[in-house]
């Protein structure tokens, strides 16, 4: 029998139009377009005024389906990762599947923070793989301005909203997600954190008050475990799959920080011009920055190219896939 591979085949993403820049942000707390800019790479975010996570993957879910002339009622899973669903329950991809009439579709959320994409697409590729399913929809969406302190300048001015969708299909020809390596260490959950509006701090006017379900983030710390995890993860799925850096087309990295990228495309020996960067437009989108990246860059890419996905998050988690382009 024929091995069945997950492949992308189609990718949509969705930015609110709402664009706040360095500047804006500047005369809200104490920080500077040259502070941002140096420290992240980010000149910009997008900001969702009116809506939920929801809307922005139903807004992307709707494009895609249209623009591959899918009827919703063909979809069969759909994967939403986020850390900003639209209620603790029901699930968002409960949501989106009822914005966008995806009646036959069942779905779930998945919390891995940054690394959201990352997880969801290898879990949504294996039931392409067993060939239980054929039209799968991986979703990464945060509106990451619900649960950002506009008076922490440490954590407002990194994060932005916006959302991304691939669809997964079986195929035959060796393209799609071929590898992934992935993993996370519980013990790094402090360093980045929401703390409360769980069943570990449900809310109360004290959480409230304490300003306990903004983000809270040690920079520094995180920096630290990113630059060298992120680096670390994309070589060893490199390594693991005899590839060199000639044979990667497209290094796909969280977009973080563009220190923290350039680290690990160096680790990786790929030029600039084989990374993907939109920083300077989003921010960091959360679970959105992979699928927003495969967007940006959809028409650079070819059949066949080499793609390596990289990410760091909260939890800690982290990982990488090895994926070849299908179309
Ligand atoms: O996506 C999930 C994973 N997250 C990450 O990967 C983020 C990893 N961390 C980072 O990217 C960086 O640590 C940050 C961008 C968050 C911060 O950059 P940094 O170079 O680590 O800065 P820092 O936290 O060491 O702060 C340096 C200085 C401090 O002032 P002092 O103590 O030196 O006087 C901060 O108070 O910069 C100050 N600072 C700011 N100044 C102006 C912190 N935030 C700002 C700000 N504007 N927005």
């Amino acid at each position: 029998m024929e091995k069945i591979t997950a492949a992308i085949t189609a990718v949509q993403g969705y930015v609110p139009d709402n664009v706040m820049t360095n500047e804006d942000l500047a005369k809200i707390v104490d920080t500077s377009d040259e502070w941002i800019t140096t420290r992240t790479g980010i000149k910009e975010r997008r900001i969702l005024t009116d809506g939920a996570s929801s809307d922005m993957a139903a807004a992307a879910v709707a494009q895609l389906l249209e623009k591959k002339g899918i009827d919703p009622l063909e979809i069969e899973l759909v994967i939403v990762a986020t850390v900003t669903p639209d209620y603790p329950f029901p699930s968002t991809a409960n949501v989106v599947c009822d914005k966008t009439g995806m009646k036959n579709a069942w779905g779930y959320d998945l919390i891995a923070a940054c690394s959201g994409f990352i997880y969801a697409l290898t879990t949504g590729a294996k039931f392409i793989e067993s060939g239980h399913h054929k039209k799968v929809l991986v979703i990464g969406v945060d509106k990451m301005s619900s649960i950002l302190d506009y008076e922490d300048r440490t954590t407002c001015v990194i994060f932005g909203d916006g959302a991304g969708v691939v669809l997964l299909e079986p195929n035959t020809e060796g393209n799609g997600v071929l590898d992934s390596i992935l993993k996370s260490d519980g013990a790094g959950r402090h360093y980045l954190i929401q703390p409360a509006g769980g069943s570990a701090n449900p809310p109360t006017h004290k959480t409230v008050d304490e300003r306990m379900h903004f983000v809270k983030q040690e920079g520094q710390q995180v920096f630290k475990f990113a630059v060298t995890n992120m680096a670390e993860v994309s070589a060893e799925i490199m390594e693991k799959n005899n590839l060199t850096s000639e044979d990667v087309d497209w290094l796909v990295p969280h977009q973080a920080n563009l220190r923290i990228i350039d680290a690990t495309a160096k680790r990786m020996g790929l030029p600039s011009e084989k990374v993907m960067i939109n920083i300077q437009k989003y921010g960091n989108t959360t679970a959105g920055t992979l699928p927003l990246c495969l967007w940006d860059y959809e028409s650079q890419l070819k059949k066949g190219d080499t793609l390596i996905l990289s990410a760091f998050g909260g939890g800690f988690t982290w990982g990488a896939v090895y994926l070849k382009w299908a179309y």
